[in-house]
């Protein structure tokens, strides 16, 4: 394996920024330090930019297998480093979901041979995606599953939600749940707000999301279990996590750059992208998810990458599919709205984005440290650039973000000690 010298760049952990080369040699992370003129195969000139553990994204849609015209494994791990991850966890809507553990192992066996990021599978709280019936979590866990969710979907049954915490609590497994109560959001399509109002689109309204966090705040209180909650978007959830933590229940939660960098004027254009589940919301929400961030109540920025055809986004506003791909903005977003506004710091965005995740998931936290193995990227802080859809790696180019102007680029990744991108 060849080694790699990257120089001259700042190297951030969780809590610091530090001034460093890095030799990188069979695959783990050999010196690090002021390295001198030490030879290496391929010398990266890092200078200005940031060196950072590789990223981590514990919430995405792969869509492999059943919908290989929307994303595969392969593209969509090849989407994912030139994001800055190296690792990612793919939710199990798929078809057939991921509800057995030979399509656990099915899903690990694509991601090895399509050797971009590593791809861990999530696996079905419940068979068939049916929200009634327990899956086998724990052999669902030896075959590699690194967390359960019915994502997607809500886990509607309170009763099946509390089997599943207890049974997670056993084996200590992650919950990873989809919080919409469907009886409140109906057939919903926007906010519920007034732009929706104004568009002429149903309503979602915050509380179909909230409902359900407080429900699945008390099973976690009273069963001593913990939950962690996908992809946060109102004010009011993060206010119900953060007084839940300060109780002591063991929930942790997620939010997604879309929910802290746009609101639902963005669908009176009628911009199919534009279309996310839960809901982009409104302004305030987004200062709330600002908040959360900036206090700790959020542990995680996951993207929910999800991929849909032209085809698919090209219908009118209701009957389009839900979701924008994430991948190769999340960083740039999180580094533009975040980093460049003051609220954290790059060590913040490395326990956000990298840390966080990896403990969550019970996978090996990344470091720049020697003997640690070397998953790295390289971010460029002042490398302005302009969001083209076209342009992106990912086989569908539902992007929200065509056309934004954004600040800081991912301009290497490496996974495992190689350079793939
Ligand atoms: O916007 C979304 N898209 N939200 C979800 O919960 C599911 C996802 C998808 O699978 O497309
Ligand atoms: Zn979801």
């Amino acid at each position: 394996m060849s080694s790699i010298l990257i120089k001259n760049g700042t190297i951030a952990d969780t809590v610091t920024e530090t001034p460093a080369d890095v030799l990188i040699e069979d695959g783990r992370i050999a010196r690090v330090g002021s390295l001198g003129d030490v030879s290496a195969d391929k010398i990266i000139d890092a200078a200005g930019m940031y060196v950072l553990p590789g990223l981590v994204d514990m919430h995405c849609h792969l869509r492999e297998p059943g919908f290989e015209h929307k994303e595969t494994i392969e593209t969509g791990a090849l989407s994912a480093v030139k994001g800055g991850f190296t690792s990612v966890a793919c939710m199990p809507n798929t078809n057939p979901v991921i509800d057995v553990p030979a399509l656990a192992r099915y899903i690990i066996m694509r991601g090895e041979e399509a050797g971009y990021a590593r791809v861990y599978p999530i696996a079905c709280i419940t068979k068939g995606m049916k929200g009634e019936e327990l899956t086998e979590m724990a052999a669902l866990k030896d075959a590699g599953a690194v967390a359960f969710s019915d994502d997607g979907r809500p886990v509607s049954d309170s009763g099946v939600m509390r089997n599943a915490l207890e049974y997670a609590k056993t084996f200590n497994l992650l919950i990873i749940d989809h919080a919409e109560d469907k009886s409140v959001s109906g057939d919903g399509v926007a906010n519920e707000g007034a732009n929706a109002t104004i568009a002429g689109l149903r309503g979602i309204s915050r509380a179909a999301e909230e409902i359900m966090i407080a429900r699945d705040i008390v099973l976690a209180e009273t069963l001593g279990a913990k939950v962690h909650i996908a992809h946060v978007s109102t004010a009011g959830g993060v206010e119900l996590i953060r007084e839940a933590k300060q109780r002591g229940v063991r929930v942790t939660c997620e939010t997604c750059p879309h929910y802290f960098s746009a609101t639902d004027e963005e669908i009176l254009s009628y911009n199919t992208n534009a279309k996310i589940n839960p809901p982009l919301r409104e302004q305030s929400d987004c200062e709330a998810i600002i908040d959360g961030i900036r206090d700790g109540t959020i542990d995680v920025i996951a993207t929910d990458h999800a991929p849909h055809t032209r085809e698919e986004k090209n219908r009118e506003f209701d009957l389009a599919p839900f979701g924008t791909v994430g991948f190769e903005t999340a960083l740039s977003l999180a580094y533009t709205y975040l980093a460049e506004t003051g609220v954290i710091g790059m060590p913040g965005i490395v326990k956000l984005m990298s840390h966080n995740p990896s403990r969550l998931l019970g996978l090996p936290v990344v470091s720049i440290k020697p003997g640690a193995m070397a998953d790295v990227t390289v971010f460029d802080p002042e490398c302005e650039w302009t969001v083209r859809a076209d342009e992106l790696s990912s086989k569908s180019k539902n992007c929200l973000y065509d056309g934004w102007r954004l600040k800081g680029k991912v301009i290497h990744t490496i996974v495992g000690g190689e350079l793939k991108c």
